[in-house]
């Protein structure tokens, strides 16, 4: 589409000339309209000027008694620009006809004889969900915008607005951080952020994986070794500190440092000095320190497992990343975000998720958090077939268990406990009708929206 082009161009698809005037003649007045009478025409006007809304007739020629033309025509149009809203227009017996066109992609269907006001209800509420939709893409590509000032982290909910504001100060400084959250919540991405945003940038970034290397390992992963200084030590070995030289040490499940190593880890960080493995000489080095665990610290701390002045010495700042269920719409908006990002990576048309879709990412629990959602939204790329992403695709029918049983009366027990239990049902079946979106969903229970996530926090929603 030529920029400035109208954004209110409808496409008329009819091999009734009259019908096609009729038409023209009732919405010319609100729309700019294009007519065509057959499926050549159709294709060729749809590609030149991109309308927003089709009606498309299914009985076109050569085929104007079956639908083979018009399905041909509807499967098209949906493959060049799949956001277009068809309104598939049938004879009389053709309501099979008008599931499949519905379930092929098209917006809506509408059963001949034409009736101008209701078409035009029709029409006009397919332009409607445009302009929505066409808003959201708008905000979509500002929060990417912003995703690009964070380094690529997505996130509009408080929580993780206060970890970017966290990140941004503590990044120009020399402070350790230390990140923590579940698996998959992004403690890397933010270790990453951190160092790309501070002074040490164009320094290396050098991760280690502290709960992934043995523990006999891990000393010279960490400070390197001499030759000779154990069997199979051939050749001098520098270590990942010495390699982040300048630069930013990740530490990655730092929780997992068998006790000697804490021991020797602290001291290097009070004199920047350390020793490689069967060397004598000091070596200073020039590191921040970034850790991030998975395991609550604190309760390391007191089980004895973890020492509380490397701690201290640490986690100067901390950032606690939440789990992706307690990120409210930000589970959707990234759930969109990737599937926009892998079906152009895989070269798929997809529009978007079915509502049953949407209802279920809402809802689940992602116990793997963002990666757990970034796999299932790449594997549902790959396997979907039609336009639009079902559960099934995510992998959701087997696995949701299905909600537990209404309770019956007496099982509530006190007048209290029954209140609570219809609150969370109340709730439950708030956001489950509105597909998850929190803020229609306070809208229908008549509270505030923070009430309502201060109520789901207290239901452990
Ligand atoms: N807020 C976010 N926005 C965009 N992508 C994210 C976000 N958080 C995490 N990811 C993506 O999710 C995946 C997991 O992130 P990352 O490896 O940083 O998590 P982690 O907390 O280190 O996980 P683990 O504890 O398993 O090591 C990565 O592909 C990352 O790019
Ligand atoms: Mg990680």
């Amino acid at each position: 589409m030529e920029k400035g082009e109208s954004l209110n161009k409808i496409l008329i698809v009819d091999d009734i000339e009259d019908i096609r005037k009729q038409l023209k003649w009732g919405l010319g007045r609100e729309y700019t309209v294009l007519l065509a009478a057959d499926g050549t025409e159709a294709l060729t006007l749809f590609r030149r000027h991109q309308p927003l809304v089709v009606t498309l007739d299914l009985g076109l020629p050569p085929d104007e008694e079956g639908t083979e033309e018009g399905f041909r025509c509807l499967g098209e149009m949906l493959q060049i620009a799949p956001a277009t809203k068809i309104i598939v227009i049938t004879g009389n017996d053709g309501r099979e006809n008008a599931l499949k066109a519905v379930q092929m992609g098209a917006y809506d269907h509408y059963t001949k004889p034409v009736d101008l006001d209701e078409l035009k209800v029709i029409i006009s509420r397919a332009f409607h969900l445009q302009t929505i939709e066409a808003e959201n893409r708008r905000l979509q590509s500002t929060i990417m915008e912003r995703a690009g000032e964070n380094n690529g982290i997505i996130g509009q909910c408080p929580s993780m607005q206060q970890v970017f504001t966290t990140i941004r100060k503590v990044a120009q400084s020399e402070v350790s951080v230390m990140v923590s959250g579940e698996s998959g919540t992004g403690k890397e991405l933010v270790a990453r952020a951190i160092h790309d945003m501070s002074l040490r940038k164009h320094a290396p970034f050098i991760a280690i994986n502290c709960g992934a290397i043995p523990d006999t390992l891990l000393e010279s992963e960490l400070f390197g070794h001499e030759k000779g200084s154990f069997t199979g030590a051939h050749v001098r070995v520098l270590g990942k500190v010495e390699y982040a030289h300048k630069g930013t040490l990740f530490l990655d499940e730092i929780g997992e440092i068998p006790g000697v190593l804490q021991v020797k880890l602290l001291r290097f960080l009070q004199e920047k000095k350390l020793q490689r493995v069967g060397g004598r000489e000091d070596i200073s080095v020039d590191v921040r320190i970034i850790a991030a665990t998975n395991i609550d610290i604190t309760k390391a701390m007191e089980d004895g497992r973890f020492r509380e002045d490397l701690f201290y010495r640490i986690g100067v700042v901390t950032v606690d990343l939440p789990p992706l269920r307690n990120r409210g719409e930000d589970i959707l908006l990234l759930a969109n975000i990737f599937l926009r990002k892998f079906s152009s990576e895989c070269n798929k048309k997809v529009r978007g998720y079915s509502p049953e879709a949407e209802q279920c990412i809402a809802s689940y629990s992602w116990p793997g958090n963002v990666r757990e959602l970034e796999n299932k939204v790449k594997r549902a790329v790959i396997m979907v077939t039609g336009h639009q992403i079902e559960s099934d695709d995510l992998g959701f029918a087997t696995q949701t268990p299905p909600p537990p049983p209404t309770p019956e009366i007496h099982e509530f027990g006190t007048l209290k406990d029954a209140r609570e239990a219809l609150e969370r049902e109340m709730i439950l079946s708030a956001i489950r009708t509105q597909g998850g979106n929190i803020a229609k969903a306070a809208d229908v229970l008549g509270v505030s929206r923070p009430t309502l996530y201060d109520l789901m926090k207290k239901h452990g929603i």
